[in-house]
């Protein structure tokens, strides 16, 4: 049974929600989410099948994310993953979407070198994905960069915090910026992006006051992974949230189903009727 406050929260989530009336997210309409308060929902995909699925459900905006490396691939980081390879899953996803704003990873090694490289890459996105926007990791460094890209018309998110791409350098995947000068250094860069010109920002694994105060100081949107609650919407891997991933426990993360669980009991299930030949019967043949 329902608590009178569950109620009365979906009451007001359905009054003040317009999303489903939006035909096509843009990022002029994630700013407007924004200013009216609406939460920004943003998941992971990496193939046609899941990116249908989750743009039937309404979801607002599909990050094709580098960490395809890690879920699709089995990489121990997102390094490995090349840009024809983010390319490939890019297009499979953009082939699903009526309705979700697409945004695709520049993949480590693809941008870094410098803003020519940052821009060529980010063409051959565009061009052969037919993606809407594309996410760098990176404050201060990549500003030339995302001016770059921006000038040639393509819009940007920016990732800070906990950057993957980085990982080699931080050394462990602990929550990032709890010291001060981290947390300031993260604020200035979370300004430098917006001035550049990024129309919303991710924010993955910061302490949730230092996100809630990065979010109350840009106009754009921020989105939070492991950023706490008081952030303008939030991302989780897909598969990380279905339960397909039985290794990855971080605290943010909140698992919807046990999809592991419940495909390994379909298989074993399947074998079971073809070895007992209960598969196929009568009516499932010609
Ligand atoms: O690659 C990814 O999935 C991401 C999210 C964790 C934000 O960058």
């Amino acid at each position: 049974m329902q608590t009178i406050s569950k109620i009365l929260s979906n009451i007001a989530v359905s009054n003040m929600s317009v999303y489903r009336e939006i035909k096509k997210v843009t990022t002029h309409v994630l700013s407007e989410m924004k200013l009216r308060g609406e939460k920004i929902s943003m998941l992971t995909a990496y193939d046609y099948s899941t990116a249908k699925i989750i743009d039937d459900a309404g979801i607002d905006v599909i990050l094709v994310g580098d960490s395809a490396s890690n879920v699709m691939a089995g990489h121990e980081t997102t390094l490995p993953i090349t840009l024809d390879q983010m390319i490939y899953h890019a297009s499979s996803v953009v082939r699903a979407i009526d309705r979700a704003l697409v945004v695709v990873d520049l993949p480590f090694g693809s941008y870094q070198g410098n803003s020519k490289e940052a821009l060529n890459s980010t063409i051959r996105i565009m061009k052969e994905s037919g993606a809407h926007a594309i996410k760098m990791e990176g404050g201060a460094e990549i500003i030339e960069s995302i001016q770059r890209i921006l000038t040639a018309g393509v819009p940007v998110m920016g990732h800070l915090g906990l950057t993957p791409q980085s990982i080699y350098k931080f050394g462990t995947y602990t929550v990032r910026a709890k010291e001060e000068e981290e947390a300031e250094k993260l604020i200035k860069d979370s300004q430098l992006l917006q001035e550049a010109g990024c129309f919303a920002l991710v924010l993955e694994k910061i302490p949730a006051e230092l996100a809630k105060r990065v979010a109350q100081n840009l106009h754009i949107p921020v989105i939070g992974i492991g950023a706490g609650n008081g952030v303008d919407g939030q991302v989780l891997v897909l598969h990380d949230m279905l339960g397909i991933n039985k290794q990855f426990n971080p605290r943010f993360l909140r698992r919807y189903l046990d999809l592991y669980g419940e495909i390994k009991g379909a298989v074993e299930q399947y074998i079971e009727d073809v070895k007992s030949t209960d598969f196929p019967n009568e009516k499932e043949q010609y």
